[in-house]
């Protein structure tokens, strides 16, 4: 074989193989779910998907930018006076065209999930009717979680049912704190002097775990809260119980000690 054969054969190695990448790249982004199933709120899963979807985009982009210097140092591996490209619109526009595709499906998949009500909630105090409403205040340094109209106020537990659209009014009585529940992909800040809101809708029972996600004082790493969600039956059973009795004498509805990560085992449908 004379040297352009060998180069020849050389390059169609590296085309099968950058075409090999890249159609494996594509069948991942077809086989990603758009709203994967198995999170416990619908607020985690709307996120969730989001990252999945910008992540198989970076993987192609990514992918495609390795091939081209792959296909580069191949090609021009041999070159001992090499010429710079001057000129060329067609490559030019190609790539503005490209960059402004790439920038204009993660700013629209973005604006979709940032202003879904699950996640960005306009109201502050006011939950639609229908739902279940909780007040929460953080203050140095523990949470305290009331339930408007039911005469039960609790210390570091907040209960709720699954399978109903919650609204939690966020506040502060001294410094500013944040409210942080990752297994149900929510966190909102609790800001003294103003209420924010926050809306989602849990999908299924369990225990998680709700962390103070800002530095508050030497009280900041103990300010966790227990987080059940239960069936609205239980749910109901649990105020009626606790009606009128003071925060330290309420009890969770389970006593179970272990807490679900957020996702559900798909083995096991839990
Ligand atoms: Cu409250 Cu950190």
């Amino acid at each position: 074989m004379n040297r352009p054969d060998v180069d020849r054969s050389r390059l169609r190695i590296a085309a099968l193989s950058v075409t090999g990448l890249l159609g494996l790249a594509v069948l991942v982004f077809l086989t990603i779910p758009v709203s994967p199933p198995g999170y416990d709120s619908t607020t985690e899963a709307l996120i969730r998907a989001l990252h999945q979807k910008l992540l198989a985009v970076a993987l192609v982009l990514g992918i495609a930018v390795e091939a081209a210097l792959f296909y580069a140092a191949v090609r021009f591996h041999g070159n001992d006076d090499p010429e710079p490209t001057s000129e060329n619109r067609r490559l030019e526009v190609g790539l503005t065209v490209g960059v402004a595709i790439v920038l204009l499906f993660v700013g629209v998949s973005s604006y979709f999930v940032l202003a879904d009500p699950m996640v960005s909630t306009s109201e502050a105090a006011d939950p639609r009717p229908g739902s279940v409403h909780v007040n929460v205040t953080g203050q140095n340094w523990f949470w305290m979680f009331s339930y408007p109209g039911e005469n039960v106020t609790t210390r570091n537990l907040l209960v709720l049912p699954a399978n109903r659209t919650v609204f939690l009014s966020i506040t502060s009585t001294d410094v500013v704190h944040s409210v942080f529940i990752p297994g149900l992909g929510v966190k909102q800040d609790a800001i003294p002097g103003r209420v924010n809101g926050y809306r989602t809708h849990l999908t299924d029972t369990g225990r998680y775990r709700l962390y103070c996600a800002e530095y508050c004082g030497a009280g900041h790493s103990k300010m966790i809260a227990t987080v059940e969600v239960v069936s609205g039956d239980e749910y109901r059973a649990w105020l009626r119980r606790h009606r009128g009795k003071p925060p330290e004498r309420i009890e969770p509805p389970s006593s179970g000690s272990s807490y679900s990560t957020g996702r559900r085992d798909s083995s096991t449908g839990r």
